[in-house]
């Protein structure tokens, strides 16, 4: 991927395909010619190409430096916001990464008079150029081009920021779309460790140092698999005050363990350590970006399998504190590996905790695959994190946490029950389960099970590993801490 913004024009720069945003009226063509000009006039008029947004008209031409110009719909003038156009850019994007478009130009006339800078539009089109690839022997790989055509200077200075933050996304997809086998918790924390630089450290409990930490439900649910955890602890110093802790689920492959989930689907839960990629893609962002903040990564790694020596529904655990819980079912298992990490946290003396994790399927039953659910103790953090939602375009939702809830984890045998005694509530159960272990630390809880990953292409976002989470919790960092 290369991006440039360049002083060039619309007939003057060569590339394979010119990228031209258009509105459904009164649009701006730089120095397109009046001939081309009017074959895309005559194109929106007979409602061919309606500029709808995402919608996407490839034109073929002879005569200008560009064979293909590539009609790129932003929909109603009046519309057009931050997130519309970032749509926009991912819309051109997939089209040039399906046909392996290389050399591409973005002509920015139209997108000038908005008003608004094109910086989401190109991060939207850089976000939809991932490809996963590692694994296919043909075709693997995509890496374009872009010359923005645009003088404006607050847009070149715009472009190392996205591109830091493309990096970012990038890494923690990768990691996500990576097979369980090819990444167990060691190859988790190996992938942790490239993160070390003068600003980063990485240190990595193994099972032993995990129990002597105490972290006894943690390690019920590495139990069943041959796969020993490992705590993956990692420290960016940008700041001088008290840290900001993030903690990412982190379960390398969650089958259920003995309460077994159903094959159908099952593939999929190599992403169930989606937070902890977040995590580290965040701290990989906070680094590029040089944030003024200091941050401690936790990512409790386990695989949660079944076995002779796994962990059985009914068992009791206790966490560093000594609080007891009984495992009622042993696929609710990353809220166990959270709550130690949560209470590992507090040595830290953190100015708040934000855990990221694929916690709950409830999540998905009650937002889709459109936004990830927000659980707090502090109005606050909600504030801050609903802020960045919107800047980001990655959606978040709060969902309450009220006392009442803390009935529905009552155990007859021990301090608490780590899943609810119906399924009724169990997003925001799950969310109040681990509000028992933050206790008066400002905690954010943020469920990305519905949106971590995704089965169908989305405008800026291919099939598979979403990378959610990255430029939300880097956005909440920046807003909090920059300047
Ligand atoms: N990793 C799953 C949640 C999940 C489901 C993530 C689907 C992504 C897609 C989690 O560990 C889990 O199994 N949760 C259970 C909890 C239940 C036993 C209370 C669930 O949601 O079914
Ligand atoms: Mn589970
Ligand atoms: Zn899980």
């Amino acid at each position: 991927m290369k991006i440039k913004a360049i002083a060039g024009s619309e007939e003057k720069v060569k590339s394979d395909l010119l990228i031209l945003p258009l509105f459904k009226d009164n649009n701006s063509y730089g120095d397109l010619t009046s001939s081309i000009i009017g074959i895309v006039e005559g194109l929106i008029k007979k409602g061919i190409f309606k500029a709808e947004l995402n919608e996407v008209y490839p034109l073929t031409t002879t005569e200008a430096p560009h064979p293909l110009i590539l009609l790129t719909g932003l929909g109603e003038r009046e519309k057009i916001n931050g997130d519309r156009l970032r749509q926009a850019g991912g819309s051109a994007g997939s089209f040039c990464r399906q046909k392996s478009i290389k050399s591409i130009s973005l002509s920015t006339a139209n997108l000038r008079e908005t008003g608004l800078l094109p910086d989401t539009f190109v991060e939207g089109f850089l976000l939809s150029t991932y490809m996963f690839g590692k694994y296919k022997s043909e075709n693997g790989s995509y890496c374009p081009e872009l010359k923005i055509l645009s003088k404006d200077r607050a847009l070149k200075s715009r472009l190392p920021e996205i591109e830091a933050q493309i990096q970012a996304v990038f890494l923690c997809r990768d990691l996500v779309n990576t097979p369980s086998n090819d990444l167990t918790p060691d190859a988790f924390a190996k992938q942790a460790l490239k993160l070390k630089s003068r600003k980063v450290s990485v240190k990595v409990l193994t099972e032993k140092q995990i129990a002597s930490a105490g972290m006894d439900a943690y390690l019920a649910v590495a139990k069943g698999s041959k796969n020993p955890p490992r705590f993956i602890e990692i420290r960016y110093r940008g700041g001088s005050k008290k840290s900001v802790v993030l903690i990412g689920k982190s379960i390398t492959f969650d089958s259920g363990g003995i309460s077994i989930k159903p094959s159908s689907g099952m593939e999929k839960m190599k992403y169930d350590m989606a937070g902890g990629a977040a995590v580290i893609g965040i701290i990989k962002a906070a680094e590029l970006l040089k944030l003024p903040v200091n941050l401690i990564g936790l990512l409790p790694a386990a695989e949660n399998m079944p076995g002779g020596s796994a962990t059985r529904p009914g068992d009791i655990v206790s966490t560093i504190s000594g609080k007891t819980i009984e495992i009622a079912n042993t696929d609710a298992e990353g809220r166990l590996a959270l709550a130690d990490a949560i209470e590992y946290a507090k040595r830290f003396d953190p100015e708040f905790i934000i855990d990221i994790a694929t916690l709950t399927g409830a999540c998905a039953i009650a937002l889709g695959n459109e936004a990830a659910a927000a659980m707090s103790n502090s109005e606050e953090l909600i504030k801050d994190i609903v802020k960045a939602s919107e800047a980001t375009g990655e959606k978040v939702w709060p969902m309450p946490l009220y006392e009442e809830y803390r009935e529905y984890l009552k155990s007859e045998v021990a301090d608490i029950r780590n899943v609810g005694t119906d399924r009724a509530g169990s997003l925001v159960t799950a969310g109040y389960f681990l509000k028992e272990f933050a206790e008066d630390i400002p905690w954010l809880h943020i469920d990305i099970a519905s949106i971590a990953w995704t089965d169908k292409d989305r405008p800026y976002c291919p099939k598979g590993a979403t990378g959610f989470g990255v430029r939300l919790v880097t956005r909440l960092l920046r807003n909090l801490y920059q300047k």
